[in-house]
């Protein structure tokens, strides 16, 4: 498989908005790459593609959607084509967690998470791995998460998410590489963006607090230097990256147990 070229072709970027995606946005576009933004948020999408057209010459367009409604995600290619345009590289990258013990969580926001998370990645591929197979190559990028190598208790509907979009990475970069599309999983651990906030839990951040914390453009960085080097997966940041691995040797449940004391209720110390 020839190397992914990104100077002069189009990335769709969806959760461009902030964190993550807006940090691919400026190092894709300092590749040389033209951008096609995808959030629910239109006012932070026009002023990056204004601050991107002028720091990089880049052409952006903005692309309005809620990708949680699978018609949504689904219509992008329709959308891009309507705008004459076509997707190179897809980042899917849009997602939220949820945290908290299962049964206060709220069924409708987990179902939000299931579709967001790991339903729109899929009809995102479905819709545009065809044109790409026609074009003979594309690449696409998902951002899953270091919580999709085990199981996640208090996050558990999170982690299972990440764990379907991991695997489903995995299975089309093997899949796929015939076809000259290249695939990646992004899995970071902690990254300092509004994804804590976003959890809508106090205390997520907390229960994260022994794990360090990278920036965004270090793990877009690292997820880059690694697409570059055709891996199926990155685990951006070195403590992370170590976690992942020990864990892989632990028995499931002894794994599972400890997942669960780092994200569950702390007992308070007494005396
Ligand atoms: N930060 C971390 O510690 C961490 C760790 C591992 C994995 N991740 C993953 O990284 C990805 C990016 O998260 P982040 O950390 O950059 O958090 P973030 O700053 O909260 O960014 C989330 C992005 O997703 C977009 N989004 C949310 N709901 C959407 C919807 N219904 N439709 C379309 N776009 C939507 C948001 O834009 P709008 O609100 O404008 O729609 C925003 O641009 C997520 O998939 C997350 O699971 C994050």
């Amino acid at each position: 498989m020839t190397r992914f070229d990104y100077r002069e072709k189009t990335a769709l970027i969806t959760g461009a908005s902030s964190g993550i995606g807006e940090a691919f946005a400026h190092q894709l576009a300092a590749r040389g790459m033209h951008l096609i933004l995808v959030a629910r948020s239109q006012d932070k999408l026009l002023s990056l593609a204004d601050a991107l057209g002028r720091e990089h010459g880049c052409r952006t367009k903005v692309l309005v959607a809620d990708l949680s409604d699978p018609d949504q995600a689904s219509g992008l290619a329709d959308r891009v084509k309507s705008a004459g345009l076509q997707a190179d590289l897809i980042i899917n990258n849009a997602g939220f967690g949820t945290h908290g013990r299962f049964t206060r969580q709220s069924a409708a926001q987990e179902r939000r998470e299931v579709l967001l998370n790991a339903l729109a990645p899929l009809e995102i591929a479905h819709a545009f791995v065809p044109g790409m197979v026609e074009r003979g190559g594309g690449a696409i990028i998902n951002v899953a998460s270091s919580a999709g190598f085990q199981a996640t208790p208090y996050m558990s509907t999170y982690g299972a998410t990440k764990a379907f979009l991991l695997h489903l990475s995995e299975g089309l970069w093997a899949e796929l590489e015939p076809d000259n599309i290249q695939v990646m999983a992004v899995c970071p651990g902690p990254v300092a963006t509004n994804f804590f906030e976003a959890s809508g839990s106090p205390t997520l951040k907390k229960a994260l607090s022994t794990t360090p914390m990278i920036s965004a453009e270090r793990c877009v960085r690292e997820s880059l230097e690694a697409f570059d080097k055709g891996r199926p997966v990155v685990v951006p940041g070195l403590s992370i990256k170590l976690m992942t691995q020990s864990g892989r040797f632990m028995p499931r449940a002894l794994l599972t147990k400890i997942s669960a004391r780092m994200l569950g209720p702390k007992k308070r110390k007494t005396g």
